[in-house]
């Protein structure tokens, strides 16, 4: 990295396109100054507003919440809002800035988003309740909300779908972001269809054109694990009609008096 007095600067390489005016996209650099605790989010927003307004991206809450900042930073998708700009320049004080893969570019690092809604949409990402809701609340145990925890923290920031290599050879794969959702869905003991769901997801762009090759799991900026979601989809893909019967029954044993045994315990240990 090359210094300017005590703070080094770095080259961001950034790729750049518009549509109205370019054949095809090219990398365009930028020098910036990289004092600790710099995002490569604050660096965009430097060259826009003192180099280059016309750079776009998108950017929301900076605080690796909305997944709008997600892009390709030397081959890898991340949250530039959440990624320190020193530990990402290579030995030279390079980095090289893309939009996300497999998606059409709208202009520079935006990217047309419409194929990743059209996956999720399909996998009906609300919940279906069952027709007889009961009386009181539903009742969940505290294995199935650790269950659900993973899969309700995902942001859809696209990491995770610009990442997988079967999207890469065909769009013709629901993604594992609409998965994980569905994943969510098929396990809400709330949920009245998990049976259609799994007969949905049992198609040739279902859970088994998954490839089990794991980039998911490393572009996730939440930490989460799309492939296992996956895997366990397939296991309940195979006996959905026995899940779902499991299910109404359950959902019928809820509308019953709760049985209670022996003393209720006290809340408290005072007098
Ligand atoms: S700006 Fe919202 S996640 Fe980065």
């Amino acid at each position: 990295m090359a210094t300017n007095g005590s703070v080094p600067t770095v080259t961001i390489r950034i790729q750049r396109f518009n549509p109205d005016a370019d054949k095809k996209p090219y990398l365009q650099a930028f020098q910036v100054k990289a004092p600790p605790g710099k995002t490569i989010l604050d660096a965009l927003h430097e060259i826009k507003e003192e180099q280059d307004g016309s750079l776009t991206f998108r950017r929301s809450c900076r605080h690796a919440i909305c997944g709008s900042c997600a892009m390709n930073v030397n081959g890898r998708h991340m949250l530039v809002c959440d990624a320190p700009l020193r530990e990402h320049v290579d030995r030279h004080g390079v980095l090289t800035l893309r939009p996300l893969a497999y998606l059409p570019i709208i202009k520079d690092l935006v990217v047309d988003r419409t194929s990743f809604w059209e996956q999720y949409q399909r996998v009906k990402p609300w919940l279906i309740p069952p027709e007889n809701i009961p009386e009181k609340e539903f009742r969940m145990s505290a294995e199935e909300v650790a269950a659900l925890r993973d899969a309700e923290h995902c942001i859809m920031c696209g990491a995770c779908y610009s990442s997988c290599q079967v999207i890469a050879l065909t769009k013709q794969y629901i993604g594992p972001h609409a998965l994980l959702k569905a994943f969510l869905r098929v396990l809400d003991p709330r949920d009245s269809a998990p049976a259609e769901r799994l007969a949905d997801l049992d198609r040739g762009d279902g859970v088994y054109r998954c490839h089990t090759i794991f980039n998911c799991i490393d572009a996730c900026p939440k930490g989460l694990n799309p492939t296992e979601a996956i895997e366990t989809l397939r296991k309940l893909v195979i006996k959905r009609g026995a899940f779902e019967a499991a299910r109404a029954e359950r959902q019928r044993r809820l509308d019953q008096p709760i049985e209670v045994v022996g003393e209720a315990p006290a809340l408290s240990g005072g007098e």
